[in-house]
């Protein structure tokens, strides 16, 4: 069986989806694994890296059995796999409408990483928590880098500097890296969420947790978050205002299944906060946390720097592909069978049933076939 590595074209982009450890990891299983040649190179694991661990270079879009992918596929790009082999990649199919229709049309089965459940048995496949545990690292890096003050207290010989105030709205997978690397490098860290099981996980990494008055949980299908109504929403501003005024950082990382993120810092809030102070809102893509911030550009209102990264994980690129790597190679062991065929059977294997969006020539994923029946495509 032949497992391709592609170069990852989306601007921007520096992960790989194998590295040298999980090919040596595929080889020894007897699979083989083919690697675009360069495709590792902008994560610092080059062409004889990928050699060494047992891999071949070439082009093996049209001849693999596997084609293994960090970010979508363009249509084009999935034309030229071969029908009845498996992809497996993030595929974003709510918005990549012409990569799914390129699936169902040339007959590619197809792993989508984002819908991998988020059940105990699936978290070593689970690269939307591996990514976004870096994001959140990432993002309070960034704003410690930018901030003109200290994060930890320290007593100097010229005097006592205090601990930065850190404010942390959303804490699932990347609030959560967020709050403990703020903790680490010293922050006094405060955190917002709608989900009441949230905070003893915020308290047990030192973070005060900011009660909300929550008249039944915020926590919605599958442990996510469901979508608040305006007038908590309106509540909760008028709660975290003053906390958030205080803050020397704060970083948004709020997130609804399937909706545009809520509005936590309206630009009112961004005005009560001193200038220097630095905002980070990772939920950008879908709508943002914060009104003022925009994708990959750094807004600088009355002196409070607002940056927008949508992509940070792709910034540390040579962890970030390693995790990656690791999620792939458990999925694509978990659905092997014993004589190392690959068996996409829904009915015994339930990370096959929340993952599994195109098989021969259909769309499996509910939800991307009920959007494509709707939009009559
Ligand atoms: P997410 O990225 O969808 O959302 C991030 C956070 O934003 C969540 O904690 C959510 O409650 C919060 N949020 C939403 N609206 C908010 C508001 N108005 N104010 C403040 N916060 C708000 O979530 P993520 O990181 O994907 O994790 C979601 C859940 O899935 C968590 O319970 C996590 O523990 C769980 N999970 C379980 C796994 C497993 O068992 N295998 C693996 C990964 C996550």
């Amino acid at each position: 069986m032949k497992v391709f590595v592609p170069i990852e074209h989306k601007s921007g982009e520096r992960r790989i989806a194998l590295t040298p450890e999980t090919i040596k990891k595929m080889v020894k299983k007897g699979l083989n694994v083919e690697v675009e040649p360069g495709a590792g190179d902008k994560a610092y694991l080059f062409d004889d890296a990928m050699t060494a661990a047992g891999a071949t270079l070439g082009d093996g879009w049209s001849s693999a059995d596997v084609v293994v992918k960090v970010t979508p596929p363009t249509a084009e790009e999935t034309r030229r796999i071969q029908a009845g082999a498996l992809l497996i990649s993030f595929v974003a199919p709510h918005q990549e409408r012409a990569t799914v229709q390129a699936l169902v049309d040339g007959k590619v089965n197809c792993l989508a990483m984002e819908l991998v459940p988020r059940i105990t048995r699936a978290q070593s496949m689970d690269a939307l928590s591996s990514q976004a545990s870096i994001a959140g690292y990432r993002a309070v890096l960034l704003a410690a880098a930018r901030l003109g003050k200290y994060f930890p207290l320290l007593m100097t010989a010229a005097g006592t500097i205090p601990p930065a105030k850190v404010v942390i709205m959303g804490a699932g997978v990347a609030g959560l890296q967020a709050i403990a690397t703020a903790k680490r490098l010293g922050a006094v860290v405060e955190v917002s969420d709608i989900r009441p099981v949230v905070q003893e996980q915020v308290e047990s990494l030192g973070g005060k947790f900011i009660e909300l008055p929550l008249e039944e949980s915020g926590e919605g299908e599958g442990g996510y978050a469901k979508q608040m109504g305006e007038d908590f929403l309106r509540k909760q501003r008028e709660i975290v205002h003053r906390h958030v005024a205080a803050a020397d950082v704060v970083i948004t990382t709020a997130l609804v299944p399937g909706k545009k993120a809520p509005m936590l810092v309206p630009a009112s809030m961004v005005e009560a906060m001193q200038p220097g102070s630095v905002i980070v809102d990772l939920a950008v893509e879908q709508g943002g946390n914060c009104e003022l911030s925009r994708a990959d550009e750094e807004v600088d209102h009355n002196g409070v720097i607002i940056l927008g990264p949508s992509n940070l994980a792709a910034g540390m690129a040579h962890d970030a592909s390693t995790l990656f790597g690791r999620n792939v190679l458990a999925l694509l062991e978990d659905v092997l069978d014993d004589e190392g065929k690959i068996v996409l059977d829904p009915e015994s294997n339930d990370v096959v049933a929340g993952a599994l969006l195109t098989r021969d020539g259909e769309i499996f994923h509910p939800a991307t076939a009920a959007a494509f029946e709707e939009s009559g495509s």
